[in-house]
């Protein structure tokens, strides 16, 4: 539909989670007028969600080299070492930077932040909060900090807004024009209600992921792929989008349980909890030195391995021996989750398997956050900075959130106070909606990606995936009719729609198995895959 209403900015930000909120308040003051848009509330999103923490060199008996190390062991050789070295170099300052803003980490004894150990991890560096509630601390003190400053000087913020369409000017030398804006659709914001198109110079991405693109995850209902779709529309590179990373640990709640599952944080491991087959017998230390804290990827494999091996649909996580005052202090949110669902872990072990978690791909970026759109940036989950290469090492993605915005932030005043990225130019390309997808079709989509591209996956998957992908489209088209004013659900299941096409196409490029990507035909890691898959529109708009 043709704007409603439309109004200006110099930088748009789209998305509240930790990358979000900290490129507004980094861009606050420096540009005139930051628009903070989100989808719901400022304080919904993945980040509220985070569990376990985030990693940082922050004992002295630690490095950045050996957090170096670990990041690139974690990505299977696909990580790119200048990205990783900008965010363990970075890092422990954004984090004393967080503390700066309000956030309480958990202390020790000695009254500095106390640290743990995660998967792949060969140091303690995972700083958490709240036991196991570190995502929502850390969003608590940033919308703290947002609106403290709302009006002094301000950041605009739009809450109940989708992000539709990223706007662009004219092509130049045969890439996608500069960014001009984006178009949104916002629920009940006062004048600003239904679709409306915000001109600006930058927009600033950080949309999080793709969690309802599957089945089933521990992403949140509005993981929706928005931004990097838009993205995609818009003209930019995507790359890594084969790797999905499955959290190994995810509470089993039988076999038809869909949408977003309840996380058992790898912190549980990182303070000793061990995984059982169904039959009690531990597993880890055959398949992995590092046994229940080896990289995500590689615990989750063993797991799929083991439930095939013992024909069960789940393992168990034993955490009885850490004591059940340990467990209910350390971890008080997953204690009284599992006891919702009827389980008492300070008792039993906890049946777990694995579940989509994070997108190790994205939108392709340099290490300043920019995609290949002139003004528009990507930070968070919806990049692709190379940082986690294959697979994210355990706690990364709230730091590379923070330090990858801070640059984004950091390069969008420099380019401002330089005299460019001033003015938004005149819109040529607004991508349309005629491909539409129904809303009554996401769980045909979500069924299809979740079979072709779950943690198992072989070119027949892949194909079987994509023929139902193309066949959501065809028939969908014809419900999208009666769709006479699209809603966010049709919207969102187009975005899904679109990404997990683009992600059944890289997944079946790559013939070979590497971190968060393990195909039954290609089962062992080839040098020659050493790079990235790539997926972008052709000119006719086809990936
Ligand atoms: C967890 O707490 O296990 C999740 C941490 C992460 O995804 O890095």
């Amino acid at each position: 539909p043709a704007p409603g209403w439309t109004t200006r900015a110099d930088a748009v930000v789209v998305g509240s989670g930790i990358a979000g909120l900290t490129a507004a308040l980094e861009l606050r003051t420096r540009v005139p007028r930051v628009l903070l848009v989100t989808k719901a509330e400022l304080s919904s999103g993945s980040t509220v969600w985070a569990q376990g923490g985030i990693a940082a060199v922050l004992h002295p008996d630690d490095t950045p080299a050996a957090h170096q190390h670990d990041t690139l062991v974690a990505g299977g050789g696909l990580s790119d070492p200048a990205a990783v070295e900008v965010l363990v170099t970075e890092g422990p300052d954004r984090v004393r930077e967080l503390v700066a803003r309000g956030a309480t980490f958990d202390r020790g004894a000695d009254g500095g932040i106390a640290l743990t150990r995660e998967g792949g991890h060969r140091a303690d560096r995972i700083a958490h909060a709240g036991g196991d509630a570190t995502g929502a601390e850390i969003s608590r003190a940033l919308v703290a900090q947002i609106e403290a400053v709302q009006h002094d000087p301000g950041i605009e913020v739009i809450e109940n807004a989708l992000v539709l369409d990223v706007l662009t000017g004219a092509p130049s030398s045969g890439g996608p024009g500069p960014v001009a804006g984006v178009t949104l659709h916002v629920r009940g914001e006062g004048s600003r209600d239904g679709v409306g198109a915000v001109l600006a110079p930058t927009v600033v991405l950080a949309t999080g992921g793709v969690g309802q693109v599957f089945r089933s995850s521990t992403n949140p209902p509005g993981a929706t792929a928005d931004g990097i779709a838009a993205a995609l529309r818009a003209g930019a590179e995507l790359g890594d989008l084969e790797f999905v990373q499955f959290h190994p640990t995810v509470l089993w709640l039988g076999a038809g349980a869909r949408g977003q599952l309840p996380l058992i944080s790898e912190a549980v491991r990182g303070e000793g909890a061990l995984l059982l087959d169904v039959a009690g017998q531990r597993f880890m230390p055959d398949a992995h030195p590092m046994a229940e804290l080896a990289p995500r990827d590689v615990v989750a494999h063993a797991i799929v391995r083991q439930m095939a091996a013992t024909s069960a649909d789940h393992v168990l996580l034993d955490a009885r021996a850490l004591g059940a005052d340990f467990l209910r202090r350390r971890f008080p949110g997953i204690t009284a989750r599992l006891l919702e669902a009827g389980i008492d872990w300070t008792e039993e072990p906890v049946p777990v398997a694995p579940a989509q978690h994070y997108h190790s791909g994205g939108v392709v970026t340099d290490l300043h956050g920019r995609t290949s759109v002139p003004g528009l940036y990507a930070v968070g989950e919806v990049a692709c900075t190379g940082v986690h290469g294959a697979n994210r090492l355990a706690s990364n993605s709230l730091l590379e959130g923070l330090v990858f915005a801070h640059r984004a932030a950091a390069d969008v005043v420099r380019r401002f106070e330089a005299g460019e990225l001033r003015d938004a130019p005149e819109v040529v390309d607004r991508p349309g909606d005629a491909a539409l997808v129904a809303a009554a079709a996401r769980s045909r989509v979500q069924r299809a990606a979740s079979d072709g591209a779950g943690p198992v996956r072989s070119a027949a998957s892949l194909e079987r995936a994509d023929a139902a992908l193309a066949g959501v489209t065809t028939s969908a088209h014809r419900e999208a009719d009666v769709v006479a004013a699209p809603q966010t659900a049709e919207w969102e299941t187009t975005n899904v729609h679109q990404v997990a096409r683009a992600l059944m196409r890289a997944a079946w490029v790559r013939a070979e198995s590497r971190g968060g990507h393990f195909r039954t035909d290609f089962p062992d890691r080839d040098p020659a895959w050493e790079r990235r898959v790539t997926v972008s529109l052709d000119a006719d708009g086809t990936l």
